[in-house]
Order: structure tokens, then sequence, then C-alpha cells
């Protein structure tokens, strides 16, 4: 039977996440907003590209919570952007709020559904998403590791002027300006980008990735990233539906791994269709578990605030 995947916001990121999962043909998808038409029209057009695309999965736009029910996995995209005026806290808080409620109606109709966390602050609000629903904290993920990694692989490829899928890298942390790109592990075809770049220019592009986000936000005006966001959030359905078990830097619930506890942060895990699997260790050097250290910390920092 094909496997159904609820995606909970009909912005851009969510439609666009609901989007390749359809034409991947990955699982069926419902489309849930609180606004009333908006799921429903994209639904409607996606499926009308159906006949000329070719996939055969169904995707259905709603408002209602029944609907979503017995998902095998639920993307949470919904929540603010920041608006002029408002605080980082602000959007925090609110967010926070429409999170929370989600949750509390995706559990009543998906009790055994995994959770993948796309909302901002992400790490924070997977944490949320960890405490509300009860879950056991590996069907609780966010994304942003492959995000952050795919703008680090893709700046690195300009700069050597290769295919941006001939460039593995590691981004660790929290989604946020204390993110950890590792050159460490950062190669092209094998080659460590240490010998391909200079140090300056590595540091560029580590400083880069930082303001990834922000950067599509200068360009775009008023609104920020969804395509590569998108990609990354379909990328962890694709691991979790298909049982890749595939290595890919997610933000996951920390209990002692890296030397930190009780906080949701950007590291290399597996997962698998009963979710996280496990989460990887890697070597790191001192500076970059002390870089890794202070991420986490800012995050818990956050989650003090909303819990
Ligand atoms: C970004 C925002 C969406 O990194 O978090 O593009």
């Amino acid at each position: 039977m094909k496997k159904k995947v609820t995606v909970v916001g009909a912005g851009f990121v969510g439609s666009t996440c609901a989007r390749r999962i359809v034409e991947a043909d990955l699982a069926n998808v419902v489309l849930i907003d609180i606004v009333e038409g908006l799921s429903q029209g994209k639904a409607l057009d996606l499926m009308e590209s159906a006949p000329v695309l070719g996939f055969g999965s169904k995707i259905t736009g709603t408002n209602n919570y029944s609907d979503t029910a017995n998902s095998d996995v639920v993307v949470i995209t919904a929540g603010l952007a920041r608006k002029p005026g408002m605080s980082r806290d602000d959007l925090l808080k609110a967010n926070a709020d429409i999170v929370g409620q989600i949750v509390k109606r995706i559990v009543e109709f998906s009790p055994s559904a995994i959770l993948v966390v796309v909302t901002n602050p992400l790490d924070v609000m997977s944490y949320l998403a960890y405490k509300l629903s009860g879950f056991d904290s590996r069907k609780v993920i966010g994304m942003a590791g492959i995000l952050d990694s795919a703008r680090y692989r893709y700046f690195i490829s300009q700069a050597l002027s290769v295919l941006p899928s001939k460039v593995e890298a590691l981004v660790l942390g929290g989604h946020g300006d204390l993110m950890v790109p590792l050159a460490s592990y950062s190669t092209v075809e094998g080659k460590p980008v240490s010998e391909l770049l200079s140090e300056e220019k590595i540091e560029e592009i580590n400083e880069r990735t930082k303001r990834g986000g922000a950067e599509i936000v200068s360009l775009l005006k008023n609104g920020s990233a969804y395509y590569a966001p998108s990609a990354s959030a379909a990328k962890m359905v694709e691991s979790i539906l298909l049982d890749e078990d595939e290595i890919l830097p997610c933000s996951a619930y920390l209990n002692g791994e890296y030397g930190i506890d009780d906080v949701y942060c950007g590291v290399p895990v597996r997962l698998s269709s009963q979710g996280l699997r496990e989460i990887v260790e890697v070597k790191l050097t001192e500076q970059e578990k002390e870089r890794l250290y202070a991420s986490s910390q800012a995050i818990k920092e956050n989650i003090k605030k909303v819990l």
C-alpha cells in the first residue's frame, strides 16, 4: 500500500515539499493549512500536472486534521516568517504556539507517525514537538543539516568548478549563526577540500554558508528560501520511507552524544522507517567540538524561553 505523508503548511516550503514527494512517487500526500482553499487549490493544481508528468501519487488539500489520520510521516512547515519589527524571540514564541497546536492534532490522528520538523527556529521547534508529542525522540527529527550542507557543497562546487553532486560535506550544529561547517569532512571525489582550496577561501565559504538563509532573504526581499529547504525535507522523507539508511545531517535529540545532553542539534544520523536509527559520532577536532557545544547551548537558551 502507498505510504501516507502529511505536510502541514501550504506555504512555499510546504507546497514545494509536497510537490517533490508526489512527483517522486514516494507517497500519497495530504497538504493541510488553516487558510481555506489554499491547500485545496495547490493540491488540485498539482494533480492537474499528473497527466503531463506521469506520477501516480495523489495529493489532497484540506483544513481538517481528520484527513491526516494514520500518516506514516508528518512534515511540519507551518509558521510565521520574521516580519519587520519582529524580534527573533517574538518569532520563537509565535511559532512555538503554532507548532504546539499542530503537534497536538497530529498526535491525536497519527499516533505512530514520524515527525519531520522544518518550522524555524527548527532545533527549538523539534525539541518542543518531541516534548509535546510524548513520542520517542527517535520519531521526531528536525531538518536543516541537509540544507546547510547542501549550501556548503554548492559553494565549494562553485569555487572548484565541479558538479555540485561531486562534493560531499557536513555542516553540524544548530540552524543558525553558530552552525559548524566541517572542512575536515568535505571532499570532492574523495579528495579533502583542504587540499584543493586555500584556508582563506574555505573560511569565506564557511561564512557564506552560515548566512545562506539570510542571503536568499535579502535577494527575495519579502520571503525566504524554499527550493533547497523543501528538497532537504523531501530527502528526509525519502530516506525514511525507503529505509535508505544513508548518513544525513539532521537535528536529533542528543543524550550524551558529542558530550551534549537534552537538546536537539544537527548531527550526522541514519534514518529508517522507524525514524532515527542511530546518531553517528564522527571524530571532531577540539575546536569543532567546542563550536558544536556552543551551538547546542544557544539552542538550549532558546528552548528555555518557550518551555
Ligand atoms: C533558510 C531558512 C528558511 O535557511 O531557515 O533558508
